[in-house]
């Protein structure tokens, strides 16, 4: 809707008084016990607790008013430790013995200061830190660098670094606009990282209510804020961007590594109206040869939108045109919404209404609000009994062949003025106590999602699940992908799809992604191209347009733009090794598979605030072209050597090159001194690799070893959990003469991959001019098999 200047009269102005904040005052006792320090001040008292060497635990609530904890986001427990306390009239210090860091500050009025063990400031306060209001919000005043970069909050428009705005957490339903005037979208994830070049830290504020976090730093402050009358946050220490992300993710937990097919191309539709319509967009992919994993079911399949039925006429076999898609290699992908349609026919909602299933008013009446069926009430899955009930109901799925559920609509979205469910909904906790809508809105669809993900894992006998969501809090990445919402066919959308997955990845959702081609809006075979070019480096690869658009499959724009998608499409199954080593990585240490320059190149300012290029892991830099019309662009190359993947042309890193791309062409580099793991191309991921290869690129100048760990297992089942998997460390030490190879087999258990029969090492670099010779090799089998002046191909068996 577009606004006139009457948004901004006078009289709108907001009343101030409701925002009158008072100092939390003098502190007045230290009580310490190893399981918790309570600091009691004049306005409030604050509790500290102790989770791990870098993470620590602050509580802020006004006294008599604390409140439990329920958001869940958390999966650890706080322990016991010596703390010794110091003070003196004007100072107080906490010391933790366990890891040397002391909390400290004035006594009148109460402030705190994190220090490392080496005495170095981590996060301050300046003059202002903990006030109240008496309508129960809670503010935290700290003191904000003017070298410090912020990075993470989540799914937030924008750019790479955060600061210079102020962010509020509440998941709305936002069909448009998304642009830097959007705050809050879908996702709710109030964390985020302060990096500040050699050392990071990191800060989660955990709330299901709303918050604000302001980084507005002019001041030389930040400050975060909470509505419901408690100010929790953990404290991460890093010292680096990878430690806090690392201890980030060791607190709210890291995503399950998905089945392979999940990581596959994924074609959607708002909608595939008709099983017909479907399977001839899966025949037609088959018949062109273009890869596709999963085909998505939108709203249309349902009876009425009736979520866990079919359509009878639309989709009157389902089982038998699942099966037949399962042999074809695709999935099906069926969505799934909270709303469940009010119809006393409707056995669900007949269940949800005499089992008292679904969100009530205090006083019992049950809350309805319109959405895609109409009328419609809402399972209340702050209730472990709701939660395994709906979980149970994907029996229905799971019996006609479905493994994988996109949950969307889950903020909740009503269609109403306040785009969600009345916040006066008072939801029942597992512990059966009261909780309004209001403090806990935030992770209604992470609980939805924990639902969805338990009831699918419980039932699917041993093969991993996949869930895809619009709606999330922190944590969420244990349960679900995450897909950004209703993005535009804009090319600003493409540009703004990478600082959002980034920071998404920064914030422990490693498996994220951007509708390629763009949601609403038409979009062109050019925009196609060029999404669908980064897509296939995206953790979550899919295409998916909205009803009354154009439709955008790869070959609806001609021969020449479906070439160029299906290349890319194609390239992504090449990829699958590579990308697959790296997803096991961020269920093993929660790192994101794509991730921003300065994460790895931390100390490079250049990179501090880059997203329009992207890391697949530590060796791969992506710099897509974004702009129309364009085959050209600067790209920055980090310092070292880097090498393009596809012409083998070196770039002198710590500079900016211009470089050209056509339309055929995604500028991709290899970080000189690291190595790639290639597979084949492939219909889908269920066909068996049989070609693997890890390429090396061997620097020019440097004397250096390089090493490569490569990751394989069944991609389907949980054997991998009982070391079922295979992984070779590949090392190789060069100088101007010598070429040493080593391969190590650390497979364990008994998978074997078909390729391990009969794998490549390809060496990249100068062998003429270096002059270099094979010596050394320590494998069962290792023999050159081509060998041209820039590449040396070895066979492994
Ligand atoms: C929402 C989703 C979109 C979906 C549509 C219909 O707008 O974000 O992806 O296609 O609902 O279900």
């Amino acid at each position: 809707m577009n606004q006139s200047s009457n948004e901004i009269h006078p009289e709108k102005k907001a009343s101030k008084s409701e925002m009158v904040f008072n100092d939390i005052g003098r502190l007045e006792m230290i009580n310490v016990d190893k399981d918790m320090v309570l600091i009691e001040c004049e306005g409030g008292n604050v509790e500290v607790r102790f989770y791990a060497e870098a993470v620590l635990n602050f509580r802020y609530f006004k006294k008599g008013m604390e409140k439990k904890h329920v958001t869940q986001a958390v999966i650890r427990k706080h322990r016991a430790n010596d703390w010794l306390v110091e003070e003196d009239d004007e100072i107080w210090k906490l010391i933790s013995v366990n890891n040397g860091m002391n909390i400290s500050g004035t006594k009148n009025p109460f402030r705190m200061n994190i220090f490392s063990s080496e005495g170095e400031l981590l996060l301050g306060e300046s003059e202002q830190g903990l006030s109240y209001t008496h309508n129960g919000r809670l503010m935290s005043v700290k003191s904000a660098n003017d070298n410090e970069r912020y990075y993470g909050l989540g799914e937030k428009t924008g750019f790479l670094d955060k600061k210079g705005a102020s962010y509020t957490m509440w998941n709305t339903d936002v069909y448009a606009p998304h642009n830097p005037e959007t705050d809050a979208l879908y996702q709710s994830i109030p964390f985020f990282i302060s990096h500040r070049g050699k050392t990071a830290y990191g800060l989660f504020l955990d709330n299901s209510g709303k918050t604000h976090i302001d980084l507005r730093t002019d001041q030389g402050t930040y400050q975060f804020m909470t509505e419901n009358g408690v100010l929790e946050y953990f404290f991460f220490e890093g010292p680096t961007l990878k430690d806090v992300v690392k201890q980030y993710t060791w607190l709210t937990g890291r995503m399950e590594l998905p089945p392979k097919w999940a990581i596959g191309y994924h074609q959607s539709r708002y909608s595939y109206e008709t099983e017909k319509e479907a399977m001839d967009v899966v025949d037609a992919f088959q018949e062109k040869n273009i890869p596709l994993d999963a085909i998505c079911l939108d709203i249309h399949y349902m009876n009425g939108y009736r979520v866990f039925t079919f359509d009878e006429d639309s989709f009157n076999k389902p089982f038998e045109f699942i099966m037949n898609l399962k042999k074809k290699g695709v999935h099906v992908i069926p969505i799934v919404d909270p709303g469940v349609k009010v119809d006393a026919k409707y056995e669900l909602y007949q269940a949800g209404v005499k089992e008292g299933l679904f969100s009530q008013y205090l006083d019992g009446r049950i809350y309805y609000g319109e959405v895609w069926p109409g009328q419609s009430a809402f399972p209340d899955f702050l209730n472990d009994r709701v939660r395994r009930w709906w979980g149970d109901l994907h029996k229905f799925y799971i019996n006609l062949g479905i493994e994988g559920i996109w949950n969307d609509m889950n903020e909740p979205a009503v269609f109403n003025d306040t785009l969600t469910m009345d916040v006066q909904v008072m939801h029942k906790t597992d512990t059966d106590r009261f909780i309004a809508h209001e403090d806990v809105h935030n992770i209604y669809g992470f609980l939805m999602c924990k639902a969805t993900f338990e009831g699918m894992k419980d039932q699917l006998n041993g093969r991993r699940t996949f869930v895809l969501t619009r709606s999330g809090y922190a944590g969420i990445q244990r349960y679900a992908a995450v897909w950004t919402g209703d993005n535009r066919s804009f090319w600003e959308h493409l540009q703004l799809s990478l600082p959002m997955c980034l920071n998404l990845g920064l914030s422990g959702v490693a498996f994220s992604g951007a509708d390629v081609g763009g949601f609403a809006h038409d979009t062109s075979g050019q925009l196609l191209a060029r999404w669908t070019q980064v897509g296939a480096f995206i953790p979550y690869f899919r295409n998916h347009s909205s009803i009354d658009t154009i439709r955008q499959e790869p070959w609806m724009f001609g021969e020449e733009i479906e070439a160029i998608v299906k290349k890319y499409i194609q390239l992504r199954y090449q990829w699958m090794p590579e990308l697959y080593k790296w997803f096991k990585e961020a269920s093993n240490l929660g790192l994101p598979v794509m991730r921003p320059l300065v994460l790895e190149f931390p100390l490079d300012k250049e990179t501090y605030n880059c997203a329009d290029q992207f890391m697949v892991g530590e060796a791969t830099m992506i710099a897509p072209i974004m702009m129309p019309d364009t085959t050209h662009r600067s790209v920055y190359f980090p310092h070292g050597e880097w090498v393009d993947y596809w012409t083998g042309k070196r770039f002198e890193g710590g500079q900016y090159h211009l470089v050209q791309a056509d339309l055929t062409t995604l500028p991709i580099y290899i970080r000189a001194g690291y190595a790639i793991a290639q597979g084949s191309v492939k219909q889908h991921s269920k066909t068996i690799e049989q070609d693997m290869q890890v390429h090396f690129y061997l620097p020019n100048k440097e004397v250096t070893s390089l090493s490569y760990d490569s990751y394989d297992d069944d991609g389907e089942s949980y054997e991998y959990q009982n070391n079922d998997f295979s992984n070779y460390s590949i090392n190789i030490t060069v100088d101007h003469i010598n070429l040493k190879i080593e391969v190590i087999t650390v497979k364990k258990g008994s998978y074997k991959a078909a390729w391990e029969s009969s794998w490549k090492i390809v060496l990249h670099g100068d062998f003429l001019e270096g002059e270099r010779y094979l010596t050394t090799i320590n494998a069962n089998k290792v023999s050159p098999y081509i060998q041209t002046d820039k590449e040396i191909m070895l066979d492994i068996s």
